[in-house]
């Protein structure tokens, strides 16, 4: 009979063979790029709190390497999320316990960041096809609009985030992105602690009792700075973000002048702007005759 670290002539499988190997890129990816990419992408995020010029001068530069970055996208974060994650599941569904950690981890957590691996698989499906939608095509963009996902514009950056946490289904979106960005925190920190046993670097009970210490401060700062992020993307209104896209378009404009930002119409976002220009001259032209009107 074949297990999980046989196949079915009774040979070793090839887990089993490579498992060392295996377990280390799996908990590498885990930390460099995801984790890392992690830190930073939050931090950006966050950094809406400082006022829409922070974040689209960080969404500019971020884009800066034009048509480039799908490549750099696809092959430093969603190849690297890809393989962690199918291995992440197969390792829970197949039950197969890293041996030198479970010893060391309470089953409690352990099975936390099971769940919270799973939590953070639906979470990112959903977030990146809400607001990046996976490719870059124009046409495709334009396509998964029309049922609310791909919302991101980049060079609209704030704006079009605040409007996505709006657009359609109420508390839905703001619900998910809290559930799935506290479970890839949990699932991160708690990660880099059974990383520390993988790699044995904190094996004596003492060197672990350090190791949780930091891991809780760790844990408490990238919660506040996640916490953040989402906060800047859930609380600002509609109007809020009409203000945002005006100093987003002043941004674009003078980028484009002096050369500093490519000329890329489809990274704006152009939706609705018919409407909300003639709402903005009815508003210009309703304050106009308030001001001209003759007193009594
Ligand atoms: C996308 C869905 C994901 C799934 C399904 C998943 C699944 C898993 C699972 C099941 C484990 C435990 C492995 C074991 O029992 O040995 C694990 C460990 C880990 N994961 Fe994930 N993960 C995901 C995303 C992430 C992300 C986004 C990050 C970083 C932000 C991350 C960082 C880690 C780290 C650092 C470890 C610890 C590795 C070790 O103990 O050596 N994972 N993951
Ligand atoms: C409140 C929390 C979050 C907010 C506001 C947020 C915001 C964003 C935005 C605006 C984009 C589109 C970026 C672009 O197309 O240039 C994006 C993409 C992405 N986010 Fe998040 N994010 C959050 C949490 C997370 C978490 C916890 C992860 C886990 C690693 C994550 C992973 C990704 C990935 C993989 C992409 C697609 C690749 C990319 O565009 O960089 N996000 N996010």
């Amino acid at each position: 009979m074949s297990d999980s670290n046989s196949d079915s002539s009774g040979q070793p499988s090839f887990f089993t063979k490579h498992e060392f190997a295996i377990r280390r890129l799996h908990s590498l990816t885990g930390i460099v790029p995801l984790g890392l990419y992690m830190c930073v992408h939050l931090t950006t995020n966050a950094s809406l709190l400082n006022g829409p010029e922070t974040f689209q001068r960080a969404v500019f530069l971020i884009h800066s390497p034009g048509h480039l970055l799908p490549l750099i996208e696809w092959g430093g974060i969603f190849a690297p999320l890809i393989f962690h994650a199918g291995l992440g599941i197969w390792i829970a569904k197949t039950g197969r316990i890293n041996s030198s950690q479970y010893r060391f981890t309470s089953n409690k957590r352990y099975s936390w960041q099971r769940w919270t691996g799973f939590i953070a698989l639906v979470y990112l499906f959903l977030h990146v096809m809400h607001l990046h939608g996976g490719v870059h095509f124009e046409g495709w963009i334009n396509a998964i609009d029309k049922v609310g996902l791909g919302q991101f514009r980049p060079y609209n950056a704030g704006s079009s985030l605040v409007d996505a946490m709006h657009r359609g289904y109420g508390v839905v979106w703001p619900v998910i992105y809290l559930v799935g960005v506290l479970a890839c925190v949990y699932h991160f920190i708690n990660g880099l602690w059974t990383a520390g046993i993988t790699w044995g670097l904190w094996i004596s009970p003492n060197a672990q009792l350090r190791a949780t210490k930091v891991c809780v401060a760790l844990g408490a700062v990238l919660t506040v700075i996640s916490l953040s992020a989402w906060a800047a993307a859930v609380f600002p209104s509609a109007e809020d973000a009409a203000k945002m896209r005006a100093v987003e378009d002043r941004m674009y404009e003078e980028g484009v002048e002096a050369g500093t930002v490519p000329e890329m119409e489809h990274k704006r976002d152009l939706r609705n702007r018919d409407a909300i220009d003639e709402a903005d001259e009815e508003e210009n032209t309703q304050a106009s005759k308030i001001q001209f009107e003759p007193a009594a």
